[in-house]
């Protein structure tokens, strides 16, 4: 691959003008207003479990924004690093380059705040606490130890799927909790760059690498989606739990067990089909092997 799809000095002028800070979006009079939902029901997907009366499917639909929260402080924690990682070895060579990279990594630092800052209002007007998957150091060393063309694959995917999770499910939802929709449309303007740059990263590592590392950083995305896909199982056992306590009452054996398959389902869709399926993530997957595009393909039908 020798055509570059994006420019950095376009990427690093979008970023300029989009800036914002954590404080404008929580604290003071930005307060969560746990009287609505929080995701939308599409990523949610609450109302498939008709057992739960509208005031329960809508905790649970708080308790999967907290979780949302805590998923993307987990991979951004691995994003931040692995950015860096690729600026350093070429600080000198393209001055907008630098910038534009560095930037982004200074803007995944603000995500990381601004995700806490949430989970923490959260936890203090929700009732009950709700466990999350992690530590994220552990996530990060174990997704950080496949190739860097996987770990681009994967953090590439992750910024499509935040696009597409905004503009299909999020921009034209009016039920949501105005301050967590704002949080969501923030994340949103400044993941589009990052987007871009990961295409830039993806493509400058593919055209370094020969036919045998493309197959093999495939094979390390598809086993980052593998280690992704058992957190989220075991997410879903603690949003059964955290459910239960905050509604103060025991599902029956057979809503468990439609509880775990709906929101396994729901969590797979969020977080993998959904950026597995993004259009400009398949097409550069596709630029970098066709084949691979098609062993990735056919995986994400397993996700919706
Ligand atoms: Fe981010
Ligand atoms: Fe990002």
């Amino acid at each position: 691959m020798t055509m570059q799809t994006y420019s950095y000095r376009d990427v690093l002028a979008a970023s300029e003008r989009v800036d914002w800070s954590v404080e404008t979006l929580i604290g003071g009079e930005k307060r969560l207003d746990f009287a609505r939902p929080f995701m939308p029901e599409t990523l949610a997907r609450v109302r498939a479990l008709p057992f739960l009366s509208a005031d329960e499917q809508r905790v649970l639909n708080q308790i999967r924004g907290r979780t949302y929260l805590s998923i993307f402080g987990l991979v951004e924690e691995f994003i931040l690093p692995f950015v860096l990682d690729h600026a350093r070895p070429s600080l000198r060579e393209d001055d907008y380059r630098t910038r534009a990279l560095l930037q982004f990594a200074t803007e995944e630092a603000k995500h990381i705040h601004l995700f806490k800052r949430f989970s923490a209002a959260f936890d203090q007007g929700f009732a009950t606490p709700c466990a999350v998957i992690g530590p994220a150091d552990a996530v990060a060393k174990a997704v950080l130890a496949h190739p860097p063309l996987a770990v681009a694959l994967i953090i590439l995917h992750i910024e499509w799927m935040t696009q597409r999770h905004y503009l299909d499910s999020v921009k034209d939802d009016q039920q949501l909790d105005p301050v967590f929709k704002d949080l969501l449309r923030h994340h949103w303007m400044e993941e589009a760059q990052h987007a871009k740059l990961d295409t830039m990263m993806v493509e400058a590592l593919a055209a370094a690498a020969n036919a045998c590392q493309i197959d093999h950083a495939i094979t390390g995305y598809l086993d980052i989606v593998g280690f992704l896909d058992g957190g989220l199982k075991q997410q879903v056992e603690f949003d059964l739990s955290a459910l239960e306590s905050a509604i103060g009452r025991q599902l029956g054996e057979a809503e468990r067990a439609r509880f775990r398959s709906v929101q396994h389902q729901a969590n797979r869709w969020t977080y993998l089909g959904s950026g597995m399926t993004h259009g400009r993530f398949a097409g550069t997957l596709a630029g970098v092997q066709p084949t691979g595009a098609l062993r990735v393909a056919e995986l994400a039908k397993d996700f919706h």
